[in-house]
């Protein structure tokens, strides 16, 4: 794929600068190889990204590899019980050394020429260190490189960039509705089941703005769902409810609301007098009023809790999935999907929360066949060459004035459908974008 000059990225988001207040964002963003380089250096070699959840690496030794962009990291639970995360990559040639994607090693022992580290990412053996090296090597200096994270309610986050803001002031009060995912209870939310995760010919940033609070497609893209009776359908007041983004920050959350729904998306009374413990009176309020709250942390990961019914008409159990959309290159990705479940919930629940989101999410669900048949399909339109220089409209709801009484946080209004939490995620993509360090 040939790429434009530099310059011609620099002016596309100078436009898209001047644009996105005024409701416009260029196809061009969407499949461009000048622009996908940008975003790896610009975007996420600065941001907090999510690397995993806590639960998925319980016990000392326990390590997952994941993606900061295109650097691999390992994620391990040290001897001592803390986490750390390191470049999977051997500092003696580089090879990459940890090939499995999940499992439990207290240490690391490169497939090349031998070289041993601790999880921890110390260099503690070398092959001929007296013969070859004659003792002088300097182990101290040549540890896996350290990946700088932090922690909240569970979700571990890496930068690359060592002068990141701290984790809490980079999610700036998103954290509100972060909770209503995260700490559902008693020892909050975990992963039920490992991750699904398959390739797309899709770009991240279409899933991340589907994501961000896009109510506008669910009775168009998923209709069969109400059709069948796997869900209930919000029909004419579908587009009722609150749409709340972080000025600045680019994370944004949908809250659909339907009125004579039940209260708290339908989880059953004893979850919710349990989230009641964890969560404060005015998340409880924002919660109870939900029947859907689609949102995303900027750039990359989602949360979506659902009324999903395992048998079409019946009330079935909700669920919540978190997912990560890694870039792969202009217009490709790998999908990543898990199952979120409050850890005070029975067996039983969880069993019936993960098989709701199978029917639904990861590769093989419902939902996500019509969303990744959209994504694709407009991933690829939007390399075009005519289509490349056309902008769409970002102009649903550009005059309405935020909620003041709204008890979270943001910039919040009514109703949920509406692109004003999109303006928000471009505008800060765009701020990214443009700063030069
Ligand atoms: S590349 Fe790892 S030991 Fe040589
Ligand atoms: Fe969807």
């Amino acid at each position: 794929m040939s790429s434009p000059p530099a310059g011609d990225v620099q002016r596309l988001l100078e436009t898209m600068q001047v644009g996105v207040p005024e409701g416009r964002v260029p196809a061009r963003i969407f499949n461009d190889q000048a622009v996908y380089e940008r975003e790896r250096e610009r975007v996420f070699g600065r941001v907090w990204c999510f690397l995993a959840h806590e639960s998925e690496v319980p016990k000392p030794g326990d390590y997952v590899t994941r993606y900061i962009a295109d650097n691999n990291v390992i994620v391990a639970r040290t001897e001592r019980g803390d986490l750390k995360a390191s470049l999977n990559m051997c500092r003696h040639r580089g090879n990459m050394m940890c090939k499995s994607e999940m499992g439990n090693s207290s240490h690391f022992r490169c497939s090349y020429h031998g070289w041993v580290y601790k999880n921890s990412g110390e260099l503690i053996g070398v092959p001929y260190f007296k013969e070859g090296y004659e003792s002088k090597l300097d182990r101290k200096q040549w540890g896996l490189v350290p990946v700088r994270t932090e922690t909240y309610a569970g979700l571990v986050f890496g930068t690359l960039d060592p002068d990141a803001e701290p984790l809490e002031e980079y999610l700036g009060g998103f954290q509100f509705y972060l909770d209503i995912y995260l700490k559902q209870g008693p020892g909050g939310s975990v992963v039920h089941g490992p991750p699904d995760h398959w390739v797309a010919e899709t770009d991240w940033k279409i899933c991340v703005e589907n994501f961000s609070g896009d109510g506008y497609h669910t009775p168009v893209a998923h209709q069969f769902g109400f059709h069948l009776g796997y869900f209930p359908s919000s029909g004419a007041t579908h587009s009722q409810g609150w749409a709340a983004h972080i000025p600045g920050k680019g994370h944004g959350i949908g809250l659909g609301h339907t009125p004579g729904m039940p209260p708290f998306a339908g989880y059953p009374p004893e979850l919710v007098a349990q989230m009641g413990e964890t969560l404060s009176p005015a998340q409880m309020e924002v919660f109870s009023k939900t029947r859907t709250a689609v949102g995303s942390v900027f750039p990359n990961l989602s949360f979506l809790i659902q009324p999903f019914s395992l048998v079409p008409g019946e009330p079935g159990v909700r669920f919540c999935t978190m997912r990560l959309y890694h870039p792969t290159g202009p217009g490709r990705m790998e999908m990543w999907s898990w199952c979120l479940v409050p850890a005070a919930a029975s067996d039983e629940y969880k069993e019936a929360a993960y098989k709701a989101y199978t029917l639904a999410f990861g590769q093989a669900g419902m939902f996500e066949q019509d969303d990744f048949e959209n994504w694709t399909r407009l991933t690829r339109v939007a390399g075009s060459s005519v289509a490349k220089h056309l902008e769409f409209p970002y102009v649903m709801g550009i005059e309405r004035e935020p909620l003041s009484d709204f008890p979270g946080p943001g910039h919040v209004v009514s109703p949920y459908v509406t692109d004003t939490n999109f303006r928000g995620l471009w505008g800060t993509y765009t701020d990214y974008m443009l700063k030069e360090s």
